[in-house]
């Protein structure tokens, strides 16, 4: 049975307001919190044991997944009293872990949607004998990324945290954000201070000469760190682009939840969720967004690559594009709301007002 280490501590900074009340792994994309589309693909591969490393609001994922019962994977949470970075996370949840010193253990960010062959990463993190394999990924512009270039035989040359020069970009390859450890490297990390596994610990085991391997995985990758790539995680599983167990059978143009009522003559298109219990208004266009429960749109609105979180109240006529509306909001009749806005938990917005990008 292999183990594996989730970390879902993260503060997700870049998801405000969304994640003032609810972890950013515990966000519903497509219906489900990315974790849980994160355990079921790791169920799929052979994973029987996850331990949850968290910190930030740590009581909201054993309240939804309890010890995994339903899950159908064992599940053990490792809370960080104050948040131990991404390598001192991985450092405290080893101390729940069960199998042996020379046992690979995979390690995921609990923030990314995949569709990584993650037993052939573990394949070939045996077959390479490596300390740790990394899974990689190709990007366009990788600026926003920890490149990790590797020469011909895949081993790991750098590790270069978001470059900033045209100089410094020197592989389209970025960390994925999972990772095959063997159990003893994990070990060796300190215990109980904050550490980055980007910048201290993979440097570390470079200088070392540790055997780090990267495995460029060309399939479906996207970290859903921000709000556009968020509603975009979710329309790609509404849309069958991202694999995931828990939709599979149930792709389409949108997906929406049988108690949620919506006009004949509404449209929603490009791989829109709707949540349980919400209401769309006659001729509304939901595009490509995500509509958590209980949410109302109202007539005639049109929101296009957006998420309204639960209860928001959108009115008539209003044009909603690439914001984010976070719970029980008001929006008033006839309202914009331009690319980048975001309105706060219970906030209201007064009929035909223009609301502009948000500038934390
Ligand atoms: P931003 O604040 O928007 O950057 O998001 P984030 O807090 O999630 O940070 P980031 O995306 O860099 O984190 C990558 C992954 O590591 C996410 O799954 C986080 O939940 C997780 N993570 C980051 N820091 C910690 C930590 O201190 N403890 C634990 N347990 N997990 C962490």
């Amino acid at each position: 049975m292999i183990e594996a280490i989730l970390l879902v501590g993260g503060q997700g900074t870049r998801l405000r307001p969304l994640t003032i009340s609810t972890p950013k792994p515990m966000l519903p994309v497509a219906g489900f919190p990315c974790t849980e589309h994160q355990i079921s693909r790791a169920k799929e591969a052979g994973i029987g044991r996850i331990i949850l490393g968290t910190s930030y609001r740590a009581e909201v994922f054993e309240e939804y997944f309890d010890h995994g019962q339903d899950a159908g994977v064992e599940l053990v949470y490792a809370v960080e009293d104050e948040p131990l970075g991404t390598g001192g996370a991985i450092r405290n949840a080893a101390n729940h872990l069960t199998c042996g010193p020379d046992d690979p253990v995979v390690i995921f960010n609990g923030d990314v949607l995949t569709g990584l062959d993650i037993a052939g990463l573990i394949e070939k993190w045996r077959e390479a004998e490596a300390d740790v394999a990394l899974y990689l990924t190709r990007v366009e512009d990788p600026r926003a990324y920890g490149l990790v270039p590797t020469d011909e035989t895949g081993r790991v040359l750098e590790f270069r945290e978001k470059p900033t020069t045209p100089e410094e970009i020197v592989t389209d390859q970025i960390n994925a954000g999972c990772y095959v450890f063997r159990r003893s490297v994990i070990d060796s990390i300190p215990d109980g201070v904050p550490v980055s596994v980007e910048r201290e610990t993979f440097p570390a085991l470079l200088n070392s000469g540790a055997t780090v391997i990267g495995v460029v995985d060309e399939g479906y990758w996207l970290d859903l760190g921000t709000p556009l790539a968020f509603a975009q995680g979710s329309a790609d599983l509404v849309l069958g682009n991202a694999p995931s167990p828990l939709v599979a059978g149930n792709v389409g143009d949108s997906f929406v939840d049988s108690s949620a009522q919506v006009s004949p003559t509404a449209i929603l298109r490009n791989g829109t969720y709707v949540g349980p219990g919400a209401t769309i208004g006659d001729s509304a266009i939901v595009d490509a967004s995500v509509i958590f429960p209980d949410v109302v749109i109202g007539e005639n609105s049109i929101v296009t690559k957006s998420i309204v979180s639960a209860g928001a109240v959108i009115g008539t006529g209003v044009v909603i594009t690439e914001a984010v509306i976070a719970e029980l909001a008001i929006i008033g009749d006839r309202s914009i709301l331009e690319s980048g806005a975001r309105v706060f938990p219970g906030e209201s917005v007064e009929p035909a007002s223009t609301v502009k990008a948000w500038v934390d």
